[in-house]
């Protein structure tokens, strides 16, 4: 059984003091972690703060990004290794908005991926919309090619530990709307694909996140999908009554 997951990507929204303020607030609200993971992605310079904050919680506090290298002349980059020093269990990378508006290709989100798992932090990394495609109401939607290039070397045991997400760009940010049979289909793709690639154990044990314009009016119907283990979620979870709400779903 996999155990789902929620995870809020606030990208670059709230400052240390809005993001402290929000912990104190939502913290006795969540539920104890038994049946489900609960995250929050904020941005860099907050982790610390809401890491000393939550360290006795089931919180899991979550980077946004990280370098391809652990150390060194890196101007600007975030060191995987320094992330787990700092008690930091998961990264995300691969974004669609780090591959859009940051160029980064299948090969460097690769090179993440290896340099995150081979430290021991828990890879969530993104795909969003390639050359392979699905149509759904007569609409054509692109995935998938990307995921082999980016968990190419890893092994068996590292891939089982992998989470995934599927994230159409049509469904992400403002004037968009979540498309519930999209959602479903494009998760279950990346499990089947990751099933004929690297077998049953592999699929059945790999988390895989839906991620676009969840909130809490549709979040349990989406959570009920069969190949959806959890969800990435942004702008809703910004306002911490609907984050509440939301690690809360009942289906
Ligand atoms: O990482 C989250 C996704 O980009 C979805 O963002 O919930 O604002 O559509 P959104």
């Amino acid at each position: 059984m996999r155990k789902p997951f929620i995870v809020a990507n606030w990208k670059m929204h709230k400052n240390v003091e809005q993001s402290v303020a929000f912990l104190h607030k939502v913290l006795d609200r969540l539920p104890n972690g038994d049946h489900v993971d609960i995250g929050i992605a904020p941005q860099s310079f907050a982790t610390y703060p809401m890491i000393e904050i939550t360290q006795h919680t089931n919180l899991q506090i979550i980077s946004q990004n990280a370098a391809t290298k652990y150390d060194g002349a890196y101007t600007g980059e975030i060191s995987v290794k320094d992330l787990k020093d700092m008690g930091i269990n998961y990264v995300m990378l691969g974004h669609s908005e780090r591959r859009r508006f940051f160029h980064e290709s299948n090969q460097i989100v690769n090179q993440k991926v290896l340099a995150a798992a081979n430290i021991g932090v828990t890879p969530i990394v993104c795909t969003n919309e390639d050359e392979e495609s699905i149509v759904i109401n007569n609409k054509r939607y692109y995935i998938l090619r990307q995921l082999h290039n980016v968990l190419q070397g890893l092994s068996i045991e590292q891939l089982q530990k992998v989470i995934l997400s599927f994230e159409p760009t049509s469904s992400i940010g403002e004037g968009h709307e979540m498309n519930l049979q999209l959602a479903e289909r494009g998760c279950q793709l990346l499990r089947q694909q990751i099933r004929l690639f690297y077998g049953n154990d592999v699929a059945n044990r790999i988390r895989i996140l839906y991620g676009g314009s969840v909130n809490p009016e549709n979040i349990a119907q989406v959570m009920d999908q069969p190949d959806v283990d959890g969800v990435l979620i942004g702008r809703a979870s910004l306002d911490p009554e609907k984050f509440v709400q939301m690690a809360n779903y009942q289906n």
